[in-house]
């Protein structure tokens, strides 16, 4: 070839799938430093934090940057998790672009049903394909430590198999639809407080059983796109920089083959991040591209390292709709997504009490109580808020299955909600939210006025309302616990409605934990609601008319007390005053709990606690009741390879057709490294059963499932011995039981992210 015809052949190089190592091998220094940077923190549109290339989707949270002259294109990332986050409105534009606001992700893994997830999720990914989008910044997946995690309500559970297999299902459904995910925040970002810098202190065995292990289920079996590294660090070291956590353990040890990218922010480290295997600076500045540049030209940056990134990326843009020039409608299909998620929250739903069959009901007067009630809360707030066309409200909903509200209150809570309005234009400063709107404290009702409503309606529901969102914490006072305006509802409405002979229905309408062994006792039924998405109200009230039976069962542990939990010694529980948050660039000493959190519950987080330590819980882990009964039967369960096959027959034993979890829960015999009474190896949920009718559930956990992380020799092992494998209907709930005869075996690892001194942990058993 002449010279002019190689430069002419360059010249109209233009990448496909099957060339990207030539690609490589032309690109420029300047254009690699660019493609792994993204196009930055753009034109700010209204109510956006993040739009960075409002050409393309506005709202979306970064883009990729393109490179014309080898037909690379800007590929496009928005969050996530619980829908689809865009503008909805654009000038000059009649169209809108609203999402479906889906049900949060602790209401998914509530739902223990894998295959819907997947069906449900692929719905959402088709709202990602037909807004031009490529990748969807979700699952949130980090591990539910402590409840007062601000963004809990985002990710899934306390259980890493639980977490695990429903972030699996989560990635598989959006990714169906030929669109990514990015699985986030990797890793150990367990609280907002401080979150850019907070330093995870983590022990070996909790890391890896806990803190990764659901990341681990994740990316071997859902194989998302792209994994985003959290803001803190763990054992003294940012994730974005650590070699030991996106290499050692993400490529080396998980098999993960597509892009790591940081969360949105620019740290000064952005060598050190592409040495660790971080593709991607999001939302990228010019001075990380300058980094890059010059650290390669001044020898501290190999260029085989930057190589090896520049490589990930275009496999990585190769896939995506915009690459293959998808011709995306803008015309998802909304009404029937709602549909779908009307059902889908429904099943989240957790009915924690129902006394004497307090429900289903069926149409009356009812005296709806709590400012939540007439304007419900869907999802939490930050970038996990999606911009949704409109939110069904409890009032409505019940209006719409046939029950007659008191006029009086609904009124009375209308005023109260102008009232505070005004208040706020006055100038009155409410609690800052990052995005979205923060819950107006409850208001307090007159008790007279409360026995007033128990002559004239049929029964009260009241609605007890929480949200919380990125960039804070939750606090014990006045949220975890409830306040005193609640509480006076609470004693005063079951007063009033008991001695009339009625009944007193309560619905959490939260997005987390809250306290409730202090007034359990009181209500007839208790339906936690969660914040299940846009069709709350009608997801409601197909629960209370029984039009959907509910079958949700908890994520996570309900305990007697915050301070019950193990984690809450290490955790900014009360909040921190700004003074202690720290100024950027000013040094201090470190403050516990802010720059630094030490983990030393060790593995003892959630059940593993309570159940191992005999501790009292307001309701266990796994927990949910149904309006029918099931019986379990027949338990088998036989030895395959040092893990196990079983299966349990599951039958409805009541007089409507309902679903049912079944949870495996498996205690190792002892003898091996000390392990929690029991943990949850393997689940399954039946159809819909109609009354009489039977469902043999299979469940199968290899030998790597049942190990547990010796620090010292560092291996996962099992031990040899006798394992019971327990059917049961939560964690304190075992139905029937099985043993099989285990093996010992190990698997030696590579030793990985040490603590500069070891975490002192608490010891339990
Ligand atoms: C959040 C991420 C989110 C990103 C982009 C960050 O502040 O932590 O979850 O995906 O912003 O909006």
């Amino acid at each position: 070839m002449t010279l002019a015809a190689a430069v002419t052949a360059s010249a109209q190089l233009k990448l496909t799938a099957d060339n990207i190592d030539q690609i490589v091998r032309e690109m420029t220094l300047e254009e690699k430093a660019t493609l792994i940077v993204g196009a930055g923190w753009g034109s700010m549109n209204a109510g956006s934090v993040t739009a960075s290339d409002t050409r393309l989707v506005p709202g979306a949270a970064g883009t990729t940057q393109p490179i014309a002259r080898l037909g690379i294109p800007a590929t496009v990332l928005s969050d996530g998790p619980a829908g689809l986050r865009i503008e909805p409105v654009r000038q000059g534009d009649s169209q809108t672009y609203y999402c479906t606001g889906y049900p949060i992700g602790t209401v998914l893994a509530c739902t223990w049903n894998t295959p819907m997830v997947e069906e449900l999720l692929a719905t959402m990914g088709e709202e990602v394909h037909e807004y031009g989008v490529d990748v969807l910044l979700a699952p949130g997946m980090n591990l539910h430590r402590n409840p007062l995690n601000g963004r809990n309500f985002e990710y899934f559970s306390e259980d890493p198999l639980l977490s695990g297999k429903i972030s699996a299902a989560y990635v598989r459904g959006i990714q169906s639809q030929g669109v990514g995910v990015s699985v986030k925040h990797f890793a150990g970002n367990d609280q907002e407080i401080n979150r850019m810098e907070n330093d995870a202190r983590i022990n070996p065995r909790a890391l890896r059983e806990l803190y990764l292990k659901n990341f681990e289920i994740a990316v071997r079996e859902g194989k998302p796109w792209t994994v985003m590294s959290s803001y803190n660090k763990i054992n003294g070291k940012y994730t974005q920089q650590n070699h030991d956590l996106l290499t050692g353990f993400l490529r080396d040890e998980w098999g993960f083959d597509g892009i790591v990218m940081t969360d949105w922010g620019n740290k000064a480290g952005t060598v050190d991040a592409v040495k660790a295997g971080n593709d991607l600076m999001e939302p990228g500045a010019p001075n990380e591209t300058q980094r890059v540049i010059e650290a390669v030209n001044n020898g501290t940056l190999d260029i085989a390292d930057l190589d090896r990134n520049v490589k990930r990326m275009l496999q990585y843009i190769v896939k995506t709709p915009r690459f293959k020039g998808y011709d995306f409608s803008n015309k998802p299909d909304l009404e029937g997504h709602a549909k779908l998620v009307r059902e889908a929250a429904a099943e989240g739903m957790v009915l924690l009490k129902n006394q004497s069959d307090a429900l289903p009901l069926q149409g009356g007067n009812i005296a709806l109580f709590g400012l939540t009630a007439y304007k419900s809360i869907a999802g939490g707030t930050g970038s996990g808020n999606v911009n949704k066309a409109y939110v069904r409200n409890i009032s409505e909903g019940l209006e719409a299955a046939g029950f007659t509200l008191d006029a009086r209150l609904v009124d009375y809570y209308a005023k109260y909600r102008d009232f505070a309005a005004s208040e706020r234009a006055l100038g009155a400063g409410g609690r800052n939210v990052l995005l979205g709107e923060a819950v107006l404290p409850e208001i307090a009702v007159n008790s007279q006025a409360v026995r007033a409503t128990a002559q004239r309606n049929d029964a009260a529901v009241i609605v007890i309302g929480r949200n919380a969102g990125e960039g804070d914490d939750r606090r014990m006072t006045d949220d975890f616990n409830l306040t005193a305006a609640e509480t006076q509802l609470l004693n005063d409405a079951c007063a009033a409605y008991h001695q009339a002979g009625k009944k007193v229905i309560v619905v959490l309408n939260i997005g987390g934990v809250i306290e409730t062994a202090s007034w359990k006792e009181q209500p007839d039924a208790i339906l936690l609601a969660w914040t299940p998405g846009q069709e709350v109200g009608n997801s409601v009230a197909d629960i209370i008319t029984g039009k959907s039976n509910p079958s949700g069962k908890l994520s996570m542990t309900f305990p007697v007390n915050y301070l019950d939990i193990p984690s809450s010694a290490n955790f900014p529980y009360n909040g921190q005053p700004a003074r202690q948050r720290g100024v950027p660039g000013q040094q201090r000493e470190p403050v516990k709990d802010i720059d630094y959190t030490n983990y030393a519950e060790g593995i003892w987080v959630g059940y593993r606690y309570f159940n191992t330590a005999k501790k009292e819980v307001s309701f266990p882990f796994g927990y949910g009741l149904s309006y029918t009964t099931f019986e379990y039967s027949k338990p088998k369960v036989s030895a395959k390879n040092g893990g196990f096959t079983a299966s349990v027959t599951v039958t409805n034993t009541g007089k409507v057709a309902g679903k049912e979890t079944v949870e495996v829960y498996v205690s190792a015999p002892e003898g091996g490294l000390v392990k929690p009474e029991s943990e949850l190896k393997a689940f399954a949920k039946t159809r819909l059963l109609q009354p009489g009718e039977s469902q043999t559930l299979t469940f199968q956990a290899d030998a790597y499932t049942l190990a547990s992380f010796n620090e010292k020799a560092s291996e996962w092992q099992t031990a040899a011995g006798t394992y019971t494998v327990k059917f049961a209907a939560s964690a304190l709930d075992v139905r029937q039981m099985a043993t099989f005869k285990g093996k010992a075996k190990s698997w030696p690892v590579k030793t990985l992210m040490l603590p500069e001194t070891p975490v002192e942990e608490i010891a339990v058993k």
